[in-house]
């Protein structure tokens, strides 16, 4: 029983986002990015045409289905492009970024997008070291384009990614 205890990790399925998601998709965004995207900007963009994102909802919790992470992307005409992606700290490196992405490449190349576009600060690791795990290769870079609260500026890579 004990050893049942120290053996037992979080599982998670990966969802479609619905609109109901998006108040705590939100709150997530806010915890891992420094200008938080509200629930009114998630649902108006979820709500466009071509718009669609997936959830990691926890499914042996006790009393509810607590959310991991998402991914939030648009396809049109033959394109596709990753919005947003976040994973929860506290599941962070249990392969949530990889699902949820691995899901929205699967989705794009369903609605007939050919290669996947994203935009990353370079200097973010995790997010570029999983999109180069993931197939994508830098075409581009926008030099100076972030700027931080406290006037520093830093680098984008555009990645891309072919889907056939
Ligand atoms: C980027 C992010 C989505 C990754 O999610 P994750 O669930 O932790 O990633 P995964 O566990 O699926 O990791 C897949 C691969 O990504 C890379 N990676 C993920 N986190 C990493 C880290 N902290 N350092 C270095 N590489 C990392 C590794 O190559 C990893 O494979 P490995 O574990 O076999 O080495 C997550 O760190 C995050 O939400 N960051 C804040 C928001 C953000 O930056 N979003 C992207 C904006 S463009």
């Amino acid at each position: 029983m004990f050893e049942d205890y120290l053996s037992w990790k979080p599982f998670f399925e990966i969802v479609p986002m619905k609109v109901e998601d998006c108040v705590e998709i939100s709150e997530l965004h806010g915890q891992r990015f420094p200008r938080r995207w509200n629930d009114g900007e998630f649902q108006n963009l979820l709500l466009q045409g071509g718009v669609f994102g997936f959830a990691a909802r926890q499914t042996n919790a006790f009393f509810s289905q607590p959310l991991g992470g998402f991914v939030l992307s648009r396809e049109a005409a033959g394109e596709a492009e990753i919005l947003t992606v976040a994973v929860g700290e506290k599941f962070g490196r249990q392969g949530l970024g990889w699902r949820l992405m691995q899901a929205a490449l699967r989705e794009a190349s369903s609605r007939g997008a050919e290669s996947m576009f994203l935009e990353v600060e370079a200097a973010n690791e995790a997010a570029v070291r999983l999109y180069g795990k993931l197939g994508f290769h830098t075409v581009g870079e926008r030099p100076a384009y972030y700027k931080a609260a406290d006037g520093t500026r830093s680098s984008a890579l555009v990645m891309s990614r072919v889907l056939r």
